[in-house]
């Protein structure tokens, strides 16, 4: 009988070993791959000056949802405490970030998914990004680098043991960097198909999915986000309140956390009928 207990105590023993063993050697190697260093092309930039190209990047940062995860005023908050990481949305203005950052680092992190010691951003959406034109990321760096500063004092971003095990696979940085060039021009905005395409396909594929046919979200808890096909054939009176409003011709209010209406809203209605004209082409 003892013999049985003592080998018994051994299996469990050697069980637990494994386990702890296991999670130390899987918390390594992903803090190896928090760490990774990523190459990614950036583009030489001319920052414009003028009073049109900075309201043009204020409006951007708006319809792109900069304030959302960065603050009214752009400068940073602690977006969650537990999970994987403390999760912080840095500020931007120049007594943040802005004060050290060059136009390729802005490039960086906007478009590419990467911070200035080249490792991965988590959650900052470059994906929804990743295909604004030289032309106007340069309207939006040349805004961002006129903030006022404003100072706030900002815990570091942390990954937390979880995160460092879900690092080591499940939870795949390297999905948020991206690596291809990013086009020189875009269409004029405006009520047109192709400004509608060069929104839709960059920004709303991020989450609908490449051609809007609809994705699962990455965000634990999010609702499908649904082929927008049908969407493009909703009265234009409807698509705008909904865009504008939240809430869906049914009368149910999509939460802004989810389907980010918000930004949408400060589109200009003529920004947004280009995306209303675009969806009317997809076939459901
Ligand atoms: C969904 C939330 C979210 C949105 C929307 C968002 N960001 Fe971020 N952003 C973050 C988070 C979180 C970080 C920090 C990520 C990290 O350190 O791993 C970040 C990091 C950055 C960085 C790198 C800062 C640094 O510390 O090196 C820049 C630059 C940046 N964001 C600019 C922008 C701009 C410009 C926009 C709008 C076009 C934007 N972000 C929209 C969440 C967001
Ligand atoms: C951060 C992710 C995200 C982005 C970016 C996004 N959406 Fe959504 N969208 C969603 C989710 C999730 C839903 C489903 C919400 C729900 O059911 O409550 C949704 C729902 C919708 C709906 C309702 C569709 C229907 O048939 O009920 C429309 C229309 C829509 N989005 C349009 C857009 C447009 C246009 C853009 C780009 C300008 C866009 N979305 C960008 C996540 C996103």
């Amino acid at each position: 009988m003892r013999t049985v207990l003592k080998w018994a105590g051994i299996v469990v023993g050697a069980l637990v070993l494994v386990v702890v063993v296991g999670g130390f050697v899987a918390s390594r190697v992903g803090a190896a791959n928090i760490a990774r260093v990523h190459e990614v092309p950036v583009t030489s930039l001319t920052i414009p000056t003028d009073s049109a190209a900075l309201a043009r990047g204020a409006h951007l940062a708006g319809i792109y949802g900069c304030q959302d995860c960065h603050g009214a005023d752009l400068s940073g908050q602690v977006m969650a405490e537990e999970g994987p990481a403390r999760i912080v949305a840095s500020n931007l203005t120049p007594a943040g970030i802005g004060g050290e950052y060059e136009p390729e680092d802005w490039d960086r992190a906007i478009r590419h998914g990467v911070g200035v010691d080249g490792t991965a951003l988590f959650v900052m959406p470059s994906g929804a990004y990743h295909n604004i034109s030289d032309a106007e990321a340069v309207d939006l760096i040349a805004y961002l680098e006129t903030l006022p500063p404003v100072e706030k004092d900002l815990p570091p971003m942390e990954y937390t043991l979880l995160g460092k095990l879900l690092a080591a696979g499940p939870l795949d940085l390297s999905k948020g960097v991206y690596v291809d060039p990013t086009p020189t021009s875009s269409p004029a905005p405006g009520a047109t198909v192709e400004y509608g395409a060069y929104v839709a396909e960059g920004l709303c594929a991020y989450c609908h999915g490449e051609g809007l046919v609809g994705k699962e979200a990455d965000q634990p808890g999010a609702p499908f986000a649904p082929n927008l096909a049908a969407s493009g054939q909703w009265p234009p009176e409807q698509f705008h309140q909904t865009m504008t409003t939240g809430v869906r011709p049914d009368g149910r209010e999509m939460d802004p956390e989810f389907m980010p209406w918000t930004m949408t809203a400060k589109m200009t209605h003529d920004e947004r009928e280009g995306v209303r004209l675009y969806l009317a082409t997809l076939a459901e």
